[in-house]
């Protein structure tokens, strides 16, 4: 199901006339009720464990940026759920996402990104291909007979869209990545992504996985918890748009910070709609369901930082990934800027949100408090939570198709 280019610019206005419209009266669209989660949606390891079966092995996840393996024989390693991935691109261009094991005993494959023509594994020095294939194993005559078809690498359901490498974390997945997204990817390729470089890359250490995602999903916190590095004038009000499990937070104020003239919908509200730049109707935190948000900044040139909140094997652990691509290859002061930025944004997510959820963590593991709360201006962490529910509860074959998602835009 594609939208066309005039399809996705006309429903982005749509948004944004709803925005000014909710800047305008000083509005925001709540959900009907404040909603109560368990404590142990945080702290119980069985649940962990269903939601990383459930969800995390059955839904297409973003994996990495497409720029990230920008060329032939780059690669990245990841974590998810326990699970560790080998991404990479291929000599022929095609990506692809392998159990980052070596098939011999399991050993880890491959330590660390980089580039590489083939996979030679450190315990015993099998050599893999690229593509997956057993090429090589060491003391051949000696080993004993072995067929190496058997042993290609586990490989998982991968595809690239909107500049976005999105992978499927079970080898025997039918999921239709284009059902899952329902035309939500053109609306991310307006961001042109493809076409962008990296230009920083951060791990932060964080706490269970959807307490840490809670900070992407509202700007309540932003002008209490973030007032020395935001400040306290930040507004704390968001607009929610959702198109299935993904969703979109605006400020539904005049917001100038980071953002310049031309990019910027408030600044141009007067203008006819036709001189709105696309830039200007995406501007905003997007989320794609369930642990990613992208956040445009520009200030100064184009940047976004991609923000992937991937489960550890523990309840209590997870990691943020921030990778902050610009849409220009940067050097002398435009790329100390963007350090500056990326340093700035690692500190406040790292020091303010994850710090935070860290005690949060800590009280929920002691069975003391029983529930927490979610506000009806939280809609988007309501929202998110009621996905979860939906997919986690879902008992279905892992490989067959658990769900349908809902390609239009619906708000609170
Ligand atoms: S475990 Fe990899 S070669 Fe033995
Ligand atoms: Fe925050």
């Amino acid at each position: 199901m594609r939208t066309s280019t005039l399809e996705v610019r006309a429903k982005l206005a749509e948004v944004a006339r709803d925005v000014l419209a909710h800047s305008t009266a000083g509005s925001i669209r709540m959900a009907p009720a404040v909603m109560k989660l368990d404590a142990g949606l945080y702290a119980d390891q069985s649940n962990h464990e269903k939601e990383c079966r459930q969800l995390f092995t059955r839904t297409p996840l973003v994996l990495a940026a497409s720029c990230e393996l920008s060329e032939p024989g780059q690669c990245r390693t990841m974590e998810i759920a326990g699970i560790p991935i080998l991404l990479v691109r291929d000599n022929d261009n095609v990506v692809h996402a392998f159990l980052n094991s070596c098939t011999h005993r399991g050993a880890q494959l491959v330590a660390d990104g980089g580039k590489a023509g083939r996979f030679t594994c450190p315990y015993h020095g099998w050599t893999f291909s690229q593509s997956g294939e057993l090429v090589a194993i060491t003391l051949k005559d000696g080993f004993g007979d072995i067929d190496f078809k058997d042993y290609r690498l586990v490989s998982f359901p991968v595809s690239e869209r909107a500049g976005l490498i999105w992978g499927t974390l079970d080898p025997l997945s039918t999921n239709n990545i284009d059902d899952f997204l329902q035309g939500f990817d053109d609306f991310l390729d307006v961001f042109g992504l493809d076409s962008w470089r990296v230009a920083e890359k951060r791990i932060l250490e964080g706490t269970n996985w959807k307490l840490a995602f809670h900070a992407h999903l509202e700007f309540y916190h932003v002008p209490v918890l973030h007032k020395n590095s935001f400040g306290p004038a930040s507004s704390n009000k968001a607009l929610y748009y959702f198109w299935g499990p993904h969703q979109r937070l605006v400020q539904p104020i005049d917001s100038k910070r980071n953002v310049d003239e031309e990019h910027n919908l408030y600044k141009n509200a007067d203008k006819s709609e036709e001189e709105w730049s696309t830039e200007s109707m995406v501007l905003g935190e997007w989320i794609i369901f369930p642990n990613v948000s992208i956040n445009l900044f520009y200030d100064g040139g184009a940047g976004i930082l991609i923000s992937q909140v991937v489960p550890g094997a523990s309840v209590d652990e997870s990691q943020t990934i921030q990778t902050f691509l610009t849409a220009d290859q940067l050097e002398g002061e435009s790329r100390a800027q963007v350090k500056e930025l990326s340093d700035f944004l690692e500190h406040v997510v790292s020091n303010e949100d994850l710090t935070t959820s860290a005690t949060q963590q800590q009280v929920l593991e002691t069975g003391l408090m029983k529930t927490i709360t979610i506000g009806r201006n939280e809609a988007g962490i309501q929202h998110f939570h009621h996905w979860i529910d939906r997919v986690v509860s879902t008992e279905t074959n892992a490989a067959a198709k658990p769900f349908s998602y809902e390609g239009k835009w619906s708000a609170p």
